[in-house]
């Protein structure tokens, strides 16, 4: 895969340094053997020193060139208590709270991050979601005029569909039931990825179970409100929708629904109505059309914070590590 060779020389020449949280954890302790090998980012594992060397080297993963750090006695500890305050004063966060907080690695990360201390993050391969993202929405936020984090998986697929057989599907990650408005920026943070990550140049279908008023429903309403909000807000992006599936990616099909697309038959970003359809949607080209997914990819958060499935594989940390890199730039 040409693009994933891309995407690991680029995070090289990036050298980067990606935190992972998680660093007493096998299949992480692999990647890391690995990242560090092959020069893809430089490392931080968070733990206890002597645990992280007892399971690194019962694992045979040569680490010694990652960096180690305790979150229960780094020293940096008060220091980020004071920014964590500071950042949840509405909230009444106290600084014994704080403290509290930094005791878990997946609050730690972030705050490296925050203080200049990592450039990004990659955890979830034994954390929920929710408990890996919950800490960076509340200390590392979102990019200037976004609201919404969502996630994106980049799919690699048959040749005749979307950029050479890439394509970005969102949200199948985060967020559970986007209004309309908080749909249109996933649409816009989606075409910025396909572009910064990918490199492609975006056409962005917006799904839904009607073509261009095919189907009357408040569902269907929702996403042609999301269409018009997006175009107001990134007049400059390819974009259409309502499309069904058939009619964003085929030719054909699209040229018979939608003849006045722009987009139709030849979507390369598909925007999901909402998490059901967007998970369930990635899984099935993933597991039935043995589709590589590459994700997710979060966007619009400040800094580049990822997210694993449980189900991870070492090469997909590798991978994500090499995005997250990618992001970081
Ligand atoms: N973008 C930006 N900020 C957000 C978002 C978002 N999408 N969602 C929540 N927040 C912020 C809130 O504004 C709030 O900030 P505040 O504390 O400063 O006011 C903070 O995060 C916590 O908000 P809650 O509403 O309490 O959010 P909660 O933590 O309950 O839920 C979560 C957030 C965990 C992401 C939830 O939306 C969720 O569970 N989503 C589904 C995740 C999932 O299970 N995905 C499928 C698996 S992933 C896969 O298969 C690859």
């Amino acid at each position: 895969m040409e693009l994933l060779k891309q995407i690991k020389l680029n995070a090289s020449k990036l050298n980067k340094r990606i935190v992972l949280p998680e660093g007493t954890e096998p299949r992480t302790l692999k990647a890391a053997s690995i990242i560090l090998k092959e020069k893809i980012a430089r490392v931080i594992l968070l733990g206890n020193e002597e645990e992280v060397a007892s399971k690194a080297k019962e694992l045979g993963a040569d680490v010694s060139a990652a960096e180690v750090i305790n979150p229960k006695t780094d020293m940096r500890r008060d220091k980020y208590a004071d920014m964590m305050v500071e950042i949840r004063k509405k909230k009444g966060l106290t600084k014994e709270e704080a403290l509290k907080l930094l005791n878990d690695p997946l609050y730690f990360g972030p705050m490296m991050i925050k203080a200049g201390d990592a450039d990004g993050e990659l955890a979830g391969a034994i954390n929920a979601t929710g408990d890996v993202l919950r800490p960076a929405f509340q200390f590392v936020k979102t990019l200037p005029g976004v609201s919404v984090v969502s996630g994106a998986f980049l799919m690699f697929v048959d040749k005749k569909f979307g950029h050479d057989g890439v394509l970005v599907f969102s949200d199948c990650a985060v967020m559970p039931d986007p209004d309309a408005q908080q749909l249109a920026e996933i649409a816009i943070t989606s075409a910025a990825t396909a572009k910064s990550i990918v490199g492609l140049e975006p056409r962005v279908a917006m799904l839904s179970f009607s073509t261009k008023g095919s189907a009357k429903h408040p569902l269907v309403d929702k996403v042609v409100e999301a269409v018009r909000i997006a175009k107001e807000k990134a007049p400059e992006l390819m974009l259409d929708g309502e499309l069904q599936l058939d009619a964003a990616i085929i030719k054909e099909v699209g040229e018979l629904k939608a003849p006045e697309s722009p987009v139709a038959g030849k979507a390369n970003v598909l925007v999901f109505p909402g998490l059901e359809a967007g998970n369930i949607g990635y899984k099935l080209v993933q597991r039935l059309a043995g589709a590589e997914a590459i994700g997710p990819v979060l966007q619009g958060m400040a800094a580049p914070i990822n997210d694993l499935s449980r189900g991870c594989s070492v090469e997909d940390i590798v991978n994500m590590v090499a995005v997250t890199a990618n992001q970081a730039q």
